[in-house]
Order: C-alpha cells, then sequence, then structure tokens
C-alpha cells in the first residue's frame, strides 16, 4: 500500500516535469523570436515594434520563474508534514498555476470563496495535488469559452472544496470506473490523476465525490470533516 503511494507520486511528479518543461517551451519560443528580431532599429516604427518585443520578453521570462519557482515548492513540499491548512489558499495556489494554461486554451477559470472557511488538518502539498489535478481534469473536459470554477465552502460539519466545470460531462456507465487505477479517455492519461486524489483524501479522512450530466457539466466535491478551527488570516 504504501509502496504504490510512493509510485503514484513518483509517476505523478513526473507528469509534472512533463507539463511543466512543455509550458517553459513556450515562452521560450516567445523570447527566442523577439530576440532574433532585435536589431538596431531603422525606422520609428521599428523602434516601436522593439520596445513591444522587449516587453513581452520580460512578460515570458516571469513566467518560466514562476513556472519554475511554483514546480519547486511543489516538489519540495513533499515532506508529509500535517498543519492546519486554509484551503482557500491552497485552491488560490492552484488557481496561480493553471490560469496561464486556462487562459491560453480560451477557459474561463473562476474563483469562488466562502468568507471565515474553517481550517482543515492535512499537508498543503497532497491537497493542493488534489485541486490541481481535479482543475485540470476539469479543463480537459471542457472546449473553448466553457468555464472551470473552484470553490471553497463550510457545509454542515464538514468543510468543503468544490471543482466544477460545464464540459463534456462523464457518461454513465464510466461512472463507477473512473476512480480506477489507469482508467482514462484520454490519448495521453495515465489514469492515475483520480486515483491518487482519492488515496490523499482517503489519507486525510475526505470523501472525494462527484455528480456528472452527461453532455452538460461535472462537480467534484472533497469533504474534510469540520474541526472548527477558525482561519483568521
Ligand atoms: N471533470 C471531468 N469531466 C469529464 N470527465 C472527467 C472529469 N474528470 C475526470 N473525468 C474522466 O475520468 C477519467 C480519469 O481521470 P484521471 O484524472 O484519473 O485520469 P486522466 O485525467 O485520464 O489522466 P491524467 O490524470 O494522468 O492526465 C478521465 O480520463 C475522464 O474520462
Ligand atoms: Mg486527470
Amino acid at each position: 500500500m504504501e509502496k504504490d503511494i510512493q509510485k503514484n507520486k513518483l509517476l505523478l511528479l513526473g507528469k509534472l516535469f512533463a507539463t511543466l518543461t512543455h509550458e517553459i517551451r513556450n515562452p521560450l519560443s516567445v523570447l527566442k523570436m523577439n530576440l532574433e528580431m532585435i536589431e538596431l532599429p531603422k525606422t520609428k516604427e521599428e523602434e516601436d515594434e522593439y520596445l513591444e518585443s522587449i516587453a513581452n520578453s520580460k512578460e515570458a521570462t516571469e513566467r518560466i520563474d514562476s513556472l519554475v519557482r511554483q514546480t519547486i515548492d511543489f516538489i519540495n513540499s513533499g515532506s508529509g508534514e500535517v498543519s492546519h491548512v486554509s484551503l482557500t489558499e491552497i485552491a488560490n495556489n492552484a488557481y496561480r498555476f493553471l490560469i496561464h494554461k486556462a487562459r491560453k486554451d480560451k477557459k474561463k477559470l473562476i474563483e469562488e470563496y466562502s468568507e471565515n472557511v474553517p481550517l482543515v488538518v492535512g499537508n498543503r502539498n497532497e491537497i493542493l495535488q488534489i485541486v490541481i489535478n481535479l482543475v485540470n481534469n476539469s479543463l480537459d473536459a471542457t472546449e473553448e469559452g466553457g468555464f472551470v470554477k473552484i470553490k471553497t465552502y463550510q457545509e454542515e460539519d464538514t468543510v468543503v472544496l468544490e471543482v466544477e466545470d460545464n464540459g463534456t460531462g462523464i457518461k454513465k456507465e464510466q461512472q463507477a470506473e473512473i476512480f480506477n487505477e489507469f482508467f482514462t479517455t484520454k490519448q495521453n492519461g495515465t489514469g492515475l490523476g483520480l486515483a491518487v486524489c482519492n488515496e490523499i483524501a482517503k489519507k486525510h479522512d475526505a470523501k472525494l465525490e462527484f455528480i456528472s450530466q452527461y453532455g452538460a457539466w461535472t462537480k467534484f466535491f472533497v469533504r474534510f470533516k469540520n474541526n472548527g478551527d477558525r482561519d483568521d488570516s
């Protein structure tokens, strides 16, 4: 069991690394193109164009910097350390990690956090892993112009993190299978995302559930026990 978790973690890290390198190539190609263009300007128009290229290049370097930094944070933090954590803060981290990708693919990524959501006990990186996996799945399922919404709120004796999308939905006959390891409907999917989410949720004494309407929408819920710990941040 412990061995399986380690194996899944490694696979997930590998996948994260693949995503990172893929994502880094876009801003790098912007930089390369701009640098190739910039020689001494001959006209006023050229000078204006060059200034724009420089601004673009700066933005591209910032993007690379933030991608690398966030990935290092993500990898370093797998220490298994447990503390009182804010689901809203973790959800916002995931948002910042994926917003560029969403924008590039012309999908809306929306944050909707209730005020004073109680803290939960857990490992922030593992919970971050859940949010990133769920949002990635929702983005994959959504068409251009679609939306993915990340929510946190309190509901009775639970604290909930919800990821909603208006994407393809999940076929009835596949609903029982999506948590199975290696079940995937994607050409490049590993089918591990939800299996890992489920293990992390179990470890946190949380419940991972979903409802879906095929052809219309999907909502995933991670319900943590509410220990009544206030978030005063
Ligand atoms: N929000 C969603 N909308 C529609 N289908 C979904 C959604 N989330 C999951 N699925 C379905 O569940 C399957 C399993 O998801 P899971 O995250 O485990 O693997 P994957 O996304 O296919 O691969 P990977 O996570 O490695 O990219 C997906 O292939 C997809 O068919
Ligand atoms: Mg997935």
